[in-house]
């Protein structure tokens, strides 16, 4: 396929070789309908690290207004690969920003308060712990923090979880997670934020996850918000962004390898 070639040579990600853009993997989540029928024009879903965007397709093709739909990559190639891939540069309405989503970027601080969906395929597994933690923070800054307000992904997880040895030609260090651990990186991202997230998560074997790294699988999961401390407005700015979070190493060593995970943090 030439677009995975193509998209392959702006950056190896292994979801490119693996041609996971063709698996519409947000549409496996247990709460796609809900995402779907969420999506108006005060209430956008923003697909970070959006690559080819194929996740914004298929919201699309199943009834999202692709007005309010905005993804975000660092490459411009990639979303050019996706108009090429899907034919539709001239009728998708879905908008694009090109940028590092680390650092201020107009377009996006534009929809901040607007944002009541952020999915993230494969993106949070690319940093460590702290960059997670960053990562999760500058997401919570942009959204709505209005109840139900929903964070979803899906990850490359490990039975083992923690600094990956191997990680990835295209990136730094890697945190991986089972669900253990990612109950407990929300509950530390919600006291940070003053926020309370409803996390459930899925473990998914997969042969193509375990080529990776024996103890690889999928990790599917959503965060839902239940409420923030004070219950309103929930401040949280991009000036604490700067601040480093004093990272507690967590008790994520219990874990819990059953097939859904559904956790109050
Ligand atoms: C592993 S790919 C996942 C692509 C897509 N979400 C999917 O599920 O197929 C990670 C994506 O995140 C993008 N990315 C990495 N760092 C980024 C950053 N700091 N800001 C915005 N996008 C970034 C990459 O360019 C890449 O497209």
């Amino acid at each position: 396929m030439i677009q995975a070639e193509r998209a392959w040579n702006v950056q190896p990600y292994p979801c490119i070789a693996k041609l996971l853009f063709l698996h519409f993997d947000l549409s496996k989540s247990p709460i796609f309908d809900r995402i779907v029928s969420m999506l108006d024009t005060d209430s956008l879903l923003l697909d970070l690290g959006c690559a080819l965007g194929q996740d914004i397709r298929r919201l699309v093709y199943d009834g999202a207004p692709a007005e309010s739909i905005v993804g975000m990559d660092i490459h411009q190639e990639f979303i050019d690969v996706g108009y090429e891939l899907f034919r539709d540069r001239h009728n998708l309405k879905a908008r694009f920003i090109v940028g590092d989503f680390f650092k201020s970027c107009p377009g996006l601080e534009d929809l901040a308060g607007s944002i009541r969906v952020i999915n993230s395929g494969y993106f949070m597994h690319l940093f460590t712990w702290e960059g997670q933690v960053d990562v999760a923070k500058r997401m919570i800054s942009l959204m709505a923090r209005r109840e139900g307000d929903i964070i979803t992904g899906v990850n490359f997880g490990n039975q083992t979880s923690g600094f990956w040895e191997k990680h990835l030609a295209v990136t730094g260090p890697m945190f991986l997670h089972d669900s253990a651990s990612l109950s407990a990186i929300w509950r530390q991202i919600g006291q940070e934020t003053q926020t309370h997230w409803r996390v459930w998560s899925s473990v998914e074997e997969d042969k193509e996850f375990r080529k990776l790294d024996a103890g690889g699988f999928r990790l599917r999961w959503f965060v839902e918000l239940e409420h923030c401390v004070p219950a309103n407005p929930c401040e949280y700015t991009m000036d604490k962004m700067s601040q480093k979070p004093d990272i507690l190493q967590e008790h994520y060593g219990d874990r819990l390898m059953s097939d859904a995970h559904d956790d109050e943090v």
